[in-house]
């Protein structure tokens, strides 16, 4: 689903190709010493709405941009449609700086956790405790001798989830003469950490849901947080009901591809999508590629759905901002150190974290 994945069959033609080249992250390559760090590449970001400063001069002096529409809801809060995109809502700060270190703490420790699947369930089978190992520097490694699910011929239904392969050890137990044990440093695993999926579990290879994989049902705090926060997308007398959450996590120079969210039932029920972390560009299109989308900005505590028609544009995330002055996270990161966290503090500084939740069925 990063990068290229969900473009794949894309010529660079497209409006929407074009517009998520412009605003990829490049680096410079004028500076040819090698002591020199590497600076991005500067794009224009004239073109990118930001409705952060859109609702400090409708709160200042009741500016609007044209095509812009404030919406009453009763979430007592400002929220913002776009004339040309109905069914896209755009709740900025939606999240108080409180909320956002508790989705990004349950994002990294909770989220993560059997029975929900990460992109490394694939490699090495169910991780416990990621996060923890981490930061103490433990190294996963491969236990000799114990069969994989192919090797032991144990017929389908023995799912490489049931042999426990992998263990994490501590960095000094692990010798590295001459064993010959496959081992991965959890920190890197972290930083490899792309997705993991809440509730009714997602396959990303049949791109659908599998109702057949072991899941918990979606926390109750995220739920109740969805619920209420999509009321403004609901029609009248409906009620929003969360059955799956995908947390993206994206790291330097990580993107999402252009795509549609399509496997789910019912389209008018909308998409409830978070942001945590670093400031990022959203690419919000049309129904086709070829339809110029529009480029936003999503800083942490932003909240945007997707209902109806808008559930019917391409939309991704080609860009994420991790240098001090774009990453608009100072509130973040304030928070993270006054509480001595510095395990989330050192991950936040340099990713973001996007929870969307989803009605199924
Ligand atoms: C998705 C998605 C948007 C974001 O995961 O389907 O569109 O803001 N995410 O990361
Ligand atoms: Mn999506």
């Amino acid at each position: 689903m990063y990068g290229s994945a969900r473009v794949s069959d894309d010529s660079d033609r497209t409006a929407f190709r074009k517009a998520e080249k412009k605003y990829k992250l490049y680096y410079d390559d004028t500076s040819k010493s090698s002591k020199k760090k590497k600076q991005p590449k500067r794009v224009d970001l004239s073109e990118v709405l930001d409705f952060k400063s859109i609702l400090k001069s409708q709160v200042e002096n009741g500016d609007l941009l044209p095509g812009i529409i404030p919406l009453q809801s009763d979430l007592h809060r400002p929220v913002f449609c776009l004339e040309s995109r109905p069914g896209f809502f755009f709740i900025p700060e939606a999240l108080s700086v409180e909320e956002q270190c508790q989705w990004i703490r349950e994002s990294l420790n909770n989220f993560p956790q059997p029975p929900n699947r990460t992109n490394h369930n694939a490699f090495y089978g169910h991780i416990h405790d990621l996060f923890i190992a981490a930061n103490e520097n433990k190294v996963l490694v491969e236990e000799a001798g114990v069969p994989t699910s192919l090797e032991s011929n144990s017929g389908p239904s023995v799912s490489n989830d049931d042999v426990h392969r992998w263990k994490f050890y501590g960095e000094h137990s692990v010798s590295s003469g001459g064993n010959p044990c496959k081992s991965v440093s959890a920190a890197v695993l972290l930083r490899k950490l792309r997705w993991s999926t809440l509730g009714l579990q997602f396959d990303w290879s049949k791109r659908n849901y599998d109702v057949s994989l072991p899941h918990n049902k979606i926390p109750v705090a995220l739920c109740q947080l969805a619920k209420r926060m999509a009321e403004p997308a609901m029609l009248e007398g409906e009620q929003f009901q969360p059955e799956a959450a995908i947390v993206n996590y994206f790291g330097i120079g990580d993107s999402l591809g252009g795509h549609l969210d399509d496997m789910e039932a019912d389209w008018s029920k909308p998409i409830v999508s978070m942001s945590l972390g670093c400031k990022a560009i959203f690419l919000l299109g049309g129904k086709s590629r070829e339809d110029p989308p529009l480029a936003m900005f999503l800083r942490s505590g932003d909240i945007v759905l997707m209902a109806g028609e808008a559930r019917e544009c391409f939309h991704g995330v080609p860009r994420i901002f991790t240098d001090k002055e774009h990453a608009e996270i100072t509130p973040i990161e304030l928070q993270f150190s006054h509480e001595d966290d510095h395990c989330y503090l050192e991950y936040i500084r340099t990713s973001r974290i996007n929870i969307n939740i989803r009605q199924v069925f």
